[in-house]
């Protein structure tokens, strides 16, 4: 049921709507108005679906007459969603428990018209209420400020503030709950809840508290945790008061928990202030790093933040590297033609809008010259955009009002610095905030891959150094040292693999990855069995794409071990993600 109001007189009489071929609608119905005149049964409309776009089709609604401006119009659709890119149905096999069916829905960007007809955009917000029935034994949760369990199998939520429509998140499964804050809880399956409790009890509430006073109010209510299937498709997804993550963040020691703060920063950043459309998604996630990092900073010191914020420059050279700085996805604008022989948005997702706009924002800081100046144009920026959905230029305007001598300046035209530049020109960030805070827990991890790139190991050296205290992130800064490094001279990495088993038998998902990328880099055909049984046992795009990038890219044995791995583990995966697979691998599938 769509509660509709015409904002001005358009003259004509259709509605579009975003939808799916995997969208069965039925019918459309316009009811009367509440306590109006008309047929409390409505009026039966003419639908049509026509194609629009690889990711979707269009709802034309015919209506009776052309609404003017400030009317309201109730419309009844009668739909089925299926086996849509944005609904995901699990087998049992396909759970951490293997013993109930789960279901779960991603919308960000475009997957959501396959859930259910829309506006499926995120430059339109509105409130949702559900009612949702399930078969005995599973509940259902969703990203609602309320819900209610009406009788054993009907749950009801409503979200009682505006968001777009890639925020609305259904999930039902064998879940439950257990507190870990004043408004905090995690969901998960029986099997894994115990491990999820401890992972997050008693953290959770000090990054919102940190948030708060930085950012503003945090409007949303609760702030709860779903614990995903290991098919999820990413590390974290911001659904408003409940946000989804891969179960690989249970790793028993907290190491991962920058993932959960970069979530929480989206209550403000995506959240409340929204890109208007998925070309200027770094609004979204340049922003979200920057808060994330400041929250870290806060919680965790400066020098563990910019040691965290150096892999993350890490990732946006490796992107870069490999595809080339002059990509016209390097830049932070980026062209999304829409229609047929468009652009799909998802396809756009890479490092760019998280790194490079992350250092738009610090350059934007670096301007200000002070922390707690950029703090409080932070702030006032999220209070001056709450609940609407906005472009670059809004952004930038605001800066430079908020910042009037700023702009007196000219700091938008700095040449090599234009703001037009950082927006419109692929490549490296012409700025980069300085790390060297971070250099006294990355200096000793770059000494030692050093020593490890070399003809002739220095056993004595390396032995020298004790890594046992070493923190996850330190190792992974280390591993992608050795990484750049690599191939290694023949031999060092199977001698690095023995003396720290630390790194080569590691469950924590951030260093199986890199570890992972080095034994392909390096050929190392004797841990082979690392990678298939990682990709195994999770379904993630980050560190699926990568994996298979590089085996792809190597030996016929490694190529083989794509072939097998990808047609084992197809099934598990996301669509989305299965495509991608396939097209790393040459495995056709049309665009
Ligand atoms: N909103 C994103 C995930 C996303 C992006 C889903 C685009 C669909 C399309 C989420 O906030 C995110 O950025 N997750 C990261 C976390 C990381 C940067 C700490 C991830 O999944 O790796
Ligand atoms: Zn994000």
């Amino acid at each position: 049921r769509l509660e509709l109001r015409c904002e001005r007189d358009l003259g004509g009489a259709q509605l579009r709507l975003d939808a799916h071929p995997a969208l069965a609608v039925n019918s459309a119905t316009l009811l009367p108005p509440p306590g109006g005149p008309g047929d409390p049964a409505g009026q039966a409309l003419f639908v049509e679906c026509w194609p629009f776009a690889s990711y979707g089709s269009v709802l034309l609604i015919t209506l009776p007459e052309a609404p003017y401006a400030e009317q309201l119009l109730t419309l009844l659709i009668d739909y089925e969603a299926g086996e849509g890119p944005g609904v995901c149905w699990l087998s049992p096999e396909q759970t951490a428990g293997k013993q109930k069916p789960y279901m779960y829905t991603q919308g960000q960007a475009v997957l959501n018209r396959s859930f259910f007809p829309c506006f499926d955009t995120p430059s339109v917000k509105f409130t949702y209420s559900a009612t949702v029935k399930v078969p005995e034994g599973f509940t259902a949760v969703m990203s609602a400020t309320s819900w209610e369990k009406q009788n054993d199998n009907t749950f009801a939520f409503e979200m009682s503030q505006p968001i777009p429509s890639y925020l609305i998140a259904l999930v039902v499964g064998d879940i439950v709950s257990a507190d870990v804050g004043p408004r905090s809880r995690v969901w998960a399956e029986p099997c894994l809840i115990e491990a999820a409790k401890k992972e997050y009890d008693g953290v959770i509430e000090e990054f919102l508290v940190v948030g708060e006073k930085l950012f503003g109010p945090y409007v949303w209510g609760r702030y709860d945790i779903l614990f995903m299937p290991p098919s999820f498709p990413f590390g974290g997804m911001e659904n408003p008061c409940l946000t989804f993550v891969t179960p690989c963040l249970l790793a028993g020691d907290r190491s991962l928990v920058d993932v959960i703060i970069h979530e929480i920063s989206h209550s403000w950043f995506g959240n409340l202030v929204t890109n208007a459309t998925w070309g200027e998604f770094w609004l979204n996630e340049g922003f979200t790093m920057y808060a994330q990092r400041r929250i870290s900073t806060e919680v965790y010191g400066l020098p563990y933040t910019c040691l965290e914020a150096a892999t993350g420059r890490a990732l946006l050279r490796q992107h870069m590297d490999a595809t080339g700085e002059d990509h016209p996805l390097n830049k932070l604008r980026v062209v999304i033609e829409p229609g047929l022989w468009g652009v799909n948005p998802d396809d756009t997702y890479n490092e760019t809008p998280y790194e490079k706009g992350y250092c738009f924002v610090s350059y934007l800081a670096h301007l200000v010259g002070n922390q707690s100046k950029f703090d409080a144009f932070l702030q006032a920026y999220v209070n001056q955009f709450k609940f609407q959905s906005i472009t670059a230029d809004d952004t930038l305007g605001f800066f430079l009002e908020y910042f009037p001598e700023l702009k007196e300046k000219g700091v938008d035209s700095i040449p090599g610095f234009e703001f037009d530049r950082w927006l419109n020109t692929p490549g490296w960030p012409p700025y980069l905030p300085d790390l060297s805070p971070g250099q006294q827990l990355m200096r000793p991890a770059d000494e030692l891959a050093e020593l490890w790139a070399a003809d002739g190991l220095n056993m004595e050296a390396i032995e020298a150094v004790d890594i046992t205290g070493w923190r996850t992130y330190q190792l992974v800064y280390f591993l992608d040292q050795v990484l750049q490094k690599s191939p290694l001279p023949e031999g060092n990495v199977k001698r690095l693999s023995e003396m720290y088993p630390k790194i080569s038998e590691a469950q924590n998902a951030e260093l199986r990855l890199r570890w992972c990328q080095i034994v392909l880099k390096n050929n190392l055909e004797a841990e082979y069995d690392k990678v298939k049984d990682f990709l195994h046992s999770q379904g993630k795009q980050k560190y699926t794409l990568p994996l298979y990038r590089a085996m792809w890219g190597g030996s016929e044995a490694a190529r083989a071990l794509a072939m097998e791995t990808f047609s084992a583990t197809a099934p598990q995966l996301h669509v989305n993600v299965q495509n991608y697979v396939k097209k790393i691998l040459g495995l056709g599938e049309a665009e």
